[in-house]
């Protein structure tokens, strides 16, 4: 069976990385989730792909500079579609409650912390934390571009799968060194750095495979058939049921 991942939550169907986008993830077939975390001012972790608010939210500035009560004032929905105002900017420990009660298997990204080393241990701490609240029966992987961060996370939490992500760029002859300084059972890779030879090669070295972002089913089939154990996609409901049952 191959793993869709719905990367960011259900997010071309509503705002990424926000608990409508995840709470509907489960009515269309779809069994993981992928989501962002990183860590404001007093150590609460949220989920969010950026690292301000820019983007994704009615506010400015960055999530470094806040604290857990600064959260009720920020709309994370209306940016994507009036019917979605006022959605939260939702924090781990809200959404490790959803993925109980939608009995999900979550991958969590650990952003690497722009706020320098202190605040990416708060961040793993406090990661660390909210899956204290993980319902035994969810599968879990945990990611990170830093593998030097999740090295350090590993090293905590030993019996939890961990997966080195790279960014098309940084993908090369070192990727092994970097999954075993992580103890990684899993190489999460950009669609751009993927061919035939690169995924028998990683699998050969008993590594899972799984690559971001596939929004073509055409190109997420050809992935498959070279032995790509799962995708990150945005429009999962758009895939043949097949694909679609946990
Ligand atoms: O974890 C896979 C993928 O989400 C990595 O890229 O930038 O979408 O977090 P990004
Ligand atoms: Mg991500």
């Amino acid at each position: 069976m191959k793993t869709l991942f719905a990367h960011r939550g259900m997010s071309s169907l509503a705002p990424e990385n926000t608990l409508s986008a995840f709470s509907i993830v489960k009515s269309h077939g779809i069994g993981w989730i992928e989501c962002d975390v990183d860590v404001l001012a007093d150590g609460t972790v949220v989920v969010s792909h950026d690292d301000t608010l820019d983007r994704c939210t009615d506010k400015t500035g960055s999530l470094y500079a806040l604290n857990q009560s600064d959260l009720t004032t920020i709309d994370a929905g209306s940016w994507f579609g009036d019917e979605f105002s006022g959605e939260p900017l939702p924090t781990f420990e809200q959404l490790i409650e959803l993925v109980n009660e939608h009995q999900l298997n979550i991958n969590v990204e650990i952003k690497s912390c722009a706020a320098g080393w202190p605040m990416t241990l708060k961040l793993i701490d406090g990661v660390i934390k909210g899956l204290e609240q993980l319902s035994p029966t969810s599968e879990l992987l945990v990611s990170c571009f830093n593998h030097l961060a999740l090295a350090e996370f590993k090293r905590k939490q030993p019996h939890v799968d961990v997966a080195c992500l790279f960014e098309a760029e940084d993908f090369g002859h070192d990727w092994l060194s970097s999954a075993q300084s992580c103890s990684a059972s899993a190489i999460h890779l950009n669609d751009l750095s993927v061919d035939k030879e690169t995924v028998a090669r990683i699998k050969a070295a008993g590594y899972r495979v799984n690559v971001y972002t596939v929004n073509d089913f055409a190109r997420a089939n050809q992935l498959f058939n070279w032995g790509v154990d799962g995708i990150f996609t945005d429009i999962g409901h758009e895939f043949p049921s097949r694909y679609r049952q946990y």
